[in-house]
């Protein structure tokens, strides 16, 4: 079953070069096409620079194509309205982004709550839902902690508990074990396999051959 439709995707970045004082106009992302299938443990790799976090964002709804489109089972995203996208957003897609993107305003704990508060949830629910995912992912004694007195390994535990705790149907993974030790990135990996086995689609940005060697399908940009 497809769940993904990737046709002609393409994305331009302008830019304004101030010592010719004219518009640059680079192509990251060319007419892509591309399926991604229900279920599927898809890796993307590929060199820096080359529109990995780019072709993720326009997949999780949160990056405007520039032409193409991106069709999510029947629902064509960016051409449909905003309350579908938001639900989207929401309910159907965990994001782990490469720089995390956590507040530092408000604590650890808050921060994985998020999707929940947004999701309506009741807080014993989601209390509950946010001390397994810590607890599993080893930050529990930093569950009071803000984002600036952790370390990098640690934000990356807690972007992975915020991406997680929706129970997503997808999850849209850029680096998530980039700066995890070896410890760590075998507890993510077996966790995505665990994932996998609910039905759960996977789209992974990652360098780590080792974490390849599980995909079902490697996608080099
Ligand atoms: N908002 C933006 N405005 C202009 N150019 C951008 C913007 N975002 C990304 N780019 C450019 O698009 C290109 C691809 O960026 P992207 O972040 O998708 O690369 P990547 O493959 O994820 O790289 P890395 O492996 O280093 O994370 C880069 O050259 C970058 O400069
Ligand atoms: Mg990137």
């Amino acid at each position: 079953m497809e769940l993904y439709t990737v046709s002609e995707l393409s994305k331009c970045y302008e830019n304004w070069n101030i010592r010719l004082r004219k518009k640059n106009e680079t192509y990251v992302i060319k007419n892509l096409n591309l399926t991604i299938n229900e279920n599927e443990f898809i890796c993307i790799i590929g060199k820096s620079g080359v529109g990995k976090t780019t072709l993720l964002k326009m997949l999780g709804g949160i990056e405007k194509p520039s032409g193409g489109g991106v069709f999510y089972r029947n629902m064509e995203l960016y051409k449909c309205s905003e309350v579908k996208m938001e639900e989207y957003r929401r309910k159907e897609i965990g994001f782990i982004f490469q720089d995390y993107k956590l507040l530092d305003e408000i604590t650890v704990r808050e921060n994985i709550l998020i999707p929940q508060i947004l999701d309506g949830a009741k807080r014993e629910v989601a209390e509950n839902k946010m001390d397994n995912l810590v607890k599993l992912l080893g930050i529990k004694e930093k569950k009071f902690f803000y984002p600036y007195e952790l370390s990098g390994g640690e934000k990356q535990r807690v972007a992975i508990c915020r991406a997680l705790i929706n129970n997503p149907n997808v999850i849209l993974a850029d680096e998530p074990t980039g700066n995890l030790d070896s410890y760590n990135t075998e507890l993510i990996l077996k966790i995505l396999i665990q994932i996998k086995k609910r039905k759960k689609t996977i789209i992974l940005v990652t360098h780590d051959k080792e974490i390849c060697k599980y995909a079902d399908r490697v996608i080099y940009l």
